[in-house]
């Protein structure tokens, strides 16, 4: 049997993580031989909930299950981390603007961040979920200076997996053959999800659907989705959710398909013209735990428009947390290393 690596999870007795924790308990994120260690964290009003939960997972008798510990401080459950899963946040109420949903949760992932950079292990690997993902990622790497900012990403593998799954059902095409679909930018209805570069059955997707219904109906499908789930459903995507993160910290630690890519929000390097510094989902391919962007494809007008559109939404929700990014990281956050992009290999990207 492997060493047990240390999984910190915020959220725990929420929706997403009911179906999340059992799949990291079969060995679906990581490998079917890495036991784990589920360090859950939560508000102090949940942990009767959290309880309950750590029942259910002991009740399952799962092989790879080494233990479970449960924490209302975040500063205790995040000790040695191998990987940190932060889903915990508050809903946007009732009529509740983004940028009222930003002021309300931003504060709490700059405290994260803080607390990542001092207990977890140094190679940590962090994936934020909890709304306003992307915003939320960048204050948690601005707040971790000892950090490489390529240790946090953001998750917009559901809107991915969404574009695939939507395009195979319109098509007729297993969503197995469907490759290289791209999501760029905020995970929000600003996002542009792009299949100027897919392929299904390794022809160009473009050439294999009508313009039209590209332009007018998939992207807005895609945009829109999160919402029309909680239209149907009464309550947001939780199961897909769970999914997506399984998808994205599975690949992330062992590596992309063959000639495909997928999408994670990052820290942008400049890449394609997009702004250095915010958390900005980019094609990426992963290999050795490390991910580095797709290079060299082209971008059309109309793509360029839509690329720009949520870059700009990006931007001003950064404006409205720049009381929580410090100085001392901007500088590491504008000069990424384009090559290696991992946390140990990145150290160098931040002169002390
Ligand atoms: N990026 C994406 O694709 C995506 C997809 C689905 C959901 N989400 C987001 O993920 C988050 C979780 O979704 P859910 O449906 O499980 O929500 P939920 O409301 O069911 O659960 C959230 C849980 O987080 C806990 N929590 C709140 N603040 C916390 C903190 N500071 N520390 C620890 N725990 C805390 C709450 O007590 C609650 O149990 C939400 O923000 C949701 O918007 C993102």
């Amino acid at each position: 049997m492997k060493r047990p690596v240390r999984i910190a999870i915020t959220g725990a007795a929420g929706s997403v993580c009911y179906s999340l924790l059992f799949k990291i308990a079969t060995g679906e994120m990581i490998d079917q031989d890495q036991p784990v260690i589920l360090q859950l964290i939560e508000v102090p009003e949940a942990m009767g909930a959290l309880r309950g939960i750590a029942m259910e997972l002991e009740d399952c008798a799962f092989p790879l299950l080494h233990s479970i510990s449960l924490h209302d401080k975040f500063e205790e459950g995040v000790v040695g981390a191998h990987f940190v899963l932060l889903l915990g946040a508050k809903p946007r109420g009732p009529g509740m603007e983004r940028s009222e949903l930003i002021a309300v949760n931003a504060p709490a992932f700059a405290d994260q961040g803080r607390a990542i950079n001092q207990f977890a292990n140094r190679d940590v690997k962090v994936l934020v979920v909890g709304n306003p993902a992307n915003t939320n990622a960048l204050c948690a790497s601005r707040n971790a200076p000892d950090l490489s900012p390529a240790q946090f990403t953001a998750l917009t593998r559901l809107d991915h997996n969404r574009a695939r799954g939507i395009l195979a059902n319109h098509t007729g095409a297993n969503p197995k053959d469907i490759r290289r679909v791209t999501i760029w930018g905020n995970h929000s209805n600003t996002q542009f999800p792009d299949l100027g570069h897919a392929t299904i059955y390794g022809e160009p997707a473009m050439s294999q659907v009508d313009e039209n219904w590209y332009r007018d109906h998939f992207i807005q499908k895609i945009q829109k989705r999160g919402a029309a789930v909680i239209e149907a459903r009464g309550r947001s995507s939780a199961a897909s959710a769970a999914q997506a993160v399984i998808n994205h910290m599975h690949d992330w630690i062992n590596g992309t398909d063959e000639n495909d890519w997928v999408s994670m929000a990052i820290v942008s390097d400049g890449s394609y013209g997009i702004a250095k510094g915010i958390v900005y989902s980019f094609p990426v391919r992963c290999d050795y735990g490390r991910f580095q962007i797709v290079r060299g494809l082209k971008i059309s007008d109309f793509a360029r428009k839509k690329m720009t559109a949520t870059e700009q939404e990006l931007l001003t929700e950064m404006k409205t947390v720049a009381d929580l990014l410090p100085k001392e990281t901007e500088a590491s956050h504008q000069n990424l290393s384009v090559g290696l992009r991992s946390g140990q290999y990145l150290r160098t990207d931040r002169v002390r």
